[in-house]
C-alpha cells in the first residue's frame, strides 16, 4: 500500500480526457493501483478520487460515498466506468474537490444513474446509484473527461480562484 501525491489545478493532466484501460492492463498491478488510490482517498480525506488526480490519465476511479447513513464502508473501485442510463430529475449539491482546494460550487447532477464498470481483474459490474453516491460518481467521472469544478463555475469565480493560486505558488517558490 502506498499514498499517492494528489495534483492540484491548474495541471495539464487534470484538463486532459483520460484514456480507456486496455484489456492487457487488467490484473494485479491495476488492483494494486486501485488499493493505493483508495488509501490515498481515505487519507486525504475524501469521498472520491479519480486517476487523473494522481497524475494517471486513465479511466479509473475510487469512491466511498457511504455518507454517514450507516457506518458500513461502501468502497467502489471502478475501471472504464460508463453511465448507461440516467434520470430526468436533477439534484444540486455544494461540491468540493481534492484537486481544487478551498473551492466550493453548487452543481446540478442527475438524481439517479446506472453505472457499468470493470473491476481490477476485468469483471463487469452494474449498479444503480441515487442521491449523494450518484453525485460523487458523476463528479469523479467528470475528472475522466478532463473537467473539474473550475470548468463548471462562472468565468469570474474561476479567474478569481486562479489568481489566488498563482499568488500562493509564487509565495511558496520564494520561500524555497
Ligand atoms: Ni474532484
Amino acid at each position: 500500500m502506498a499514498l499517492l501525491p494528489i495534483i492540484e489545478a491548474p495541471h495539464p493532466t487534470l484538463s486532459k480526457k483520460a484514456r480507456e484501460v486496455n484489456p492487457d492492463e487488467f490484473g494485479p498491478a491495476l488492483v494494486q493501483l486501485l488499493d493505493d488510490m483508495a488509501e490515498t482517498m481515505y487519507d486525504a480525506p475524501g469521498v472520491g478520487l479519480a486517476a487523473p488526480q494522481v497524475d494517471d490519465s486513465r479511466r479509473i476511479l475510487v469512491a466511498d460515498p457511504s455518507n454517514n447513513d450507516d457506518n458500513a464502508p461502501t468502497l467502489y473501485k471502478m475501471v472504464n466506468p460508463t453511465i448507461i442510463s440516467k434520470s430526468a430529475e436533477l439534484i444540486s449539491y455544494e461540491e468540493s474537490c481534492l484537486s481544487v482546494p478551498e473551492f466550493y460550487l453548487n452543481v446540478k447532477r442527475f438524481q439517479e444513474i446506472t453505472v457499468e464498470w470493470k473491476d481490477g481483474m476485468g469483471i463487469t459490474h452494474r449498479e444503480v446509484f441515487s442521491g449523494f453516491p450518484s453525485i460523487v460518481l458523476q463528479h469523479e467521472m467528470d475528472h475522466l473527461e478532463g473537467i473539474t469544478l473550475l470548468d463548471k463555475s462562472s468565468k469570474f469565480k474561476r479567474s478569481r480562484y486562479m489568481s489566488k493560486v498563482k499568488k500562493q505558488r509564487k509565495k511558496a517558490k520564494a520561500r524555497k
